[in-house]
């Protein structure tokens, strides 16, 4: 089915030059980019988010390190959006990402591991209500 999903080229990533980089590789696997805009997150926004992740000992720093600068939110469509988007980006944990993925060939912690994706579809309709709201 066709999905839509969310990429976030987080603070790390746009910092270091790569959004291009990135944006590239979703594309010449054949995702369209639907929606695309650079936007330094606060807190309440990164808190709704990464909701799920709320209580977890790693969420204060994950809040932190996503509302530390500029980032660049993307709604890509496509054919198994999803899935696809995940396989392009990689393991969560660098060091257990693919060669070849954008992770694993660009980064080594898990913290600063570059791109989020959304994980589901019913995910991705969430995220992309909450980055472009005025597009629901
Ligand atoms: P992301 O796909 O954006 O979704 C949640 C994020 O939490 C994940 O990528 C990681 O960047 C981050 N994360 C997951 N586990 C840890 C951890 N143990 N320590 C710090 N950050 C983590």
């Amino acid at each position: 089915a066709v999905e839509k999903t969310l990429i976030l080229v987080k603070p790390d990533a746009f910092a270091r030059g790569l959004t291009g980089e990135i944006l590239a590789r979703f594309e010449r696997k054949g995702l369209k980019i639907a929606a695309l805009k650079q936007t330094t997150l606060t807190v309440e926004i990164a808190e709704t988010h990464y909701g799920e992740h709320q209580g977890k000992p790693f969420f204060g720093e994950l809040v932190e390190f996503i509302t530390s600068g500029p980032l660049v939110a993307a709604i890509l469509e496509g054919e198994s959006a999803i899935k696809a988007a995940r396989q392009v980006i990689g393991a969560t944990n660098p060091l257990e990402a693919a060669t070849g993925s954008i992770r694993g060939d660009f980064a080594i912690e898990v913290g600063t591991n570059l791109v989020h994706g959304s994980d589901s579809p019913e995910a991705g309709v969430r995220e992309a209500g909450i980055f472009f709201p005025e597009l629901s």
